[in-house]
């Protein structure tokens, strides 16, 4: 058996994590009141338990949809390229979009996803992270909500991983190497 050489350290409760959901989720309904259908993206995959607990608690028409996108360092050049893995399978040319994303760290992903999504025109396109890590930030780049902004720690848990392995924590957790 490979046993995980770290240990989890609670950071965020569930309990805290469902009360900041319901209070998001009260601001993004009134930002995008009177929307015919809100499309809701997730980027998978670390975005899956947030956005799952976060679409029960719009009071909004939403549609869901899903896009993976995969950011690597290159070894011969400083910047961080992100390649668009799985795309959208609905359109949204003239239409409310959220993008919800688990952690901005180096903010090269949601940057670039926000540009890439941009260039279809959508009516109003905003972006929703559980977590900032703002010590790390390599490019401006700012999500219009934020969940929590932590320390510069490497967590997991509530849809994030480590090598994919606790996603399935109800709480986020720091690893602690032993
Ligand atoms: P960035 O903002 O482009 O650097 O990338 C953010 C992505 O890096 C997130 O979507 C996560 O997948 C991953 N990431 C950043 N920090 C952590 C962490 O502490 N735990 C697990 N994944 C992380
Ligand atoms: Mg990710």
């Amino acid at each position: 058996m490979n046993e995980p050489t770290y240990a989890i350290d609670q950071m965020i409760s569930a309990k805290a994590i469902a009360a900041r959901v319901e209070a998001l989720a009260r601001e993004i309904a009134a930002e995008y009141a009177g929307t015919d259908k809100l499309v809701v993206v997730g980027l998978l995959r670390g975005s899956f338990v947030f956005i799952a607990d976060l679409v029960r608690e719009l009071d909004l028409p939403v549609e869901v949809d899903f896009l993976e996108a995969s950011s690597y360092g290159d070894a011969m050049e400083s910047s961080r390229e992100v390649r668009i893995l799985k795309d959208l399978r609905g359109k949204i040319e003239g239409r409310d979009v959220l993008v919800v994303e688990d952690i901005v760290d180096t903010g090269h992903t949601l940057s670039h996803v926000t540009r890439y999504l941009s260039t279809r025109k959508p009516a109003k396109l905003r972006t929703i992270a559980l977590l900032d890590k703002p010590s790390r930030r390599e490019v401006d780049f700012k999500a219009d909500w934020i969940g929590f902004s932590i320390p510069d720690e490497f967590v997991v848990g509530y849809g994030i991983d480590y090598a994919q392995r606790n996603r399935n924590l109800p709480f986020i957790g720091k690893v602690r190497f032993t």
